[in-house]
């Protein structure tokens, strides 16, 4: 991979260990990838936030590493372990360790916003930016609605490519990288969450062209985050709507069709009779749009003695919905800056119920714990 001189300067460790540290690392992707050159980020989204999947050695290293490098680009962060306004039912040990976390990054320069949604919490990136994001639904996201290119990056080559301000150019930063493989023709009231898990797990790492859906933004956040959870999806294409549908031929793909059978096996799949003791709701993380319509859903209903409500969004969104979130309290908690995911959830119930698919994925493999899948006006009956 060709190097400037500037580069090989910071390889050689004349800007310092940390700078060393992240190009020793970026080339090295770059090279197994078979990069070029490295290429200018217009921001970078770091996962690798919370304690609970981080632990004492990711700890370590973040603490470690915080002394040696800055970032030299705009950064976010992935969720954290908890609300890191309103700490709950973490423990103090926990607390304790994910503050000392989260100032490790703060002292390097990243933005404190903890979100999987960093385009809904001032960071949106135009079409063509290149970025170094790692939080899966994110990348997905910028990518296929957006127009922006990043691959799908781990945690530390994304802080790597935030301190240098650059990424190797490889995979989905090529034009020819972004075509499809595949086309889904679609009955269009399918609920995203449920065509995300079906076509991810056909499709793989593979990159998807829908037919025959009209889905909004929001709806789009919920399928290829599913998408990315059952399968490895980072990009994807629907006929008319996202903007880069239109620059690929599909006249010689395979077409399948995703058929009612299909989303039946799915439910059937993910529904249980499971008595669920909290509804979980916002993965990826709540807009502002999400959060008014639940509260206009909710608002002067009797409040039922079902399990907990619990909504995760970002500061950002909860900050600007202080209407909605008011309202909402009434019935449940308002939660910022985590997940159900990426908190220990687990500590506290057994079974929960939720209308995301990747959350429908991931809970019971990364949690142990049982999910009951449901669309979100049964989960807002269960409430109210
Ligand atoms: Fe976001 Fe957590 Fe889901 S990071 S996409 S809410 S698993």
């Amino acid at each position: 991979m060709y190097l400037t001189k500037e580069e090989e300067r910071i390889l050689d460790g004349e800007e310092g260990e940390g700078p060393a540290k992240a190009m020793k690392l970026l080339v090295a992707l770059g090279e197994i990838n078979g990069a070029d050159e490295l290429i200018p980020i217009k921001s970078s989204q770091i996962a690798g936030v919370s304690y609970k999947t981080m632990g004492d050695a990711g700890l370590d290293f973040i603490e470690d590493f915080s002394t040696k490098a800055a970032v030299t680009v705009k950064s976010m962060l992935n969720p954290a372990g908890m609300d890191l306004d309103s700490p709950g039912e973490e423990g103090n040990e926990f607390r304790e360790k994910q503050l000392r976390m989260v100032k490790a990054y703060a002292n390097m320069g990243i933005e404190t916003t903890c979100t999987c949604t960093p385009y809904l919490a001032g960071n949106r990136p135009r079409k063509g930016d290149h970025l170094a994001w790692s939080e899966s639904s994110a990348v997905s996201f910028a990518n296929a609605v957006l127009g922006a290119r990043t691959n799908r990056e781990g945690g530390p080559s994304a802080l790597m490519a935030a301190v240098i301000g650059k990424t190797p150019n490889y995979g989905l930063h090529i034009k020819e990288d972004r075509s499809p493989d595949t086309v889904y023709r679609v009955a269009e009231d399918i609920p995203p969450a449920l065509l995300g898990y079906h076509v991810g797990g056909d499709v793989g790492g593979g990159i998807p062209y829908f037919r025959g859906i009209s889905y909004n933004e929001d709806e789009m956040k919920s399928l290829g985050a599913a998408m990315a959870a059952t399968g490895a999806v980072a990009m994807y294409h629907i006929d008319g709507i996202t903007p880069e549908a239109d620059d690929f031929t599909t006249d010689e793909l395979e077409v399948i069709e995703v058929t009612d059978d299909d989303i039946e096996d799915i439910k059937a799949k993910l529904m249980s009779d499971n008595k669920p003791e909290a509804i979980v709701i916002g993965c990826p993380h709540l807009s502002k749009q999400e959060l008014e319509w639940i509260a206009e859903h909710l608002d002067d209903k009797k409040p039922k003695a079902g399990p907990e409500l619990r909504v995760y969004t970002s500061r950002s969104v909860k900050d600007h919905s202080k209407e909605a979130v008011k309202i909402i309290e009434k019935y449940g908690k308002v939660i910022a800056d985590t997940c159900m995911v990426v908190s220990p959830l687990e500590d506290i119930y057994d079974v929960v119920a939720t209308d995301s698919g990747k959350a429908a994925e991931y809970l019971p493999k990364l949690a142990q714990q049982k999910v009951v899948y449901a669309d979100l006006n049964s989960l807002l009956e269960m409430v109210a």
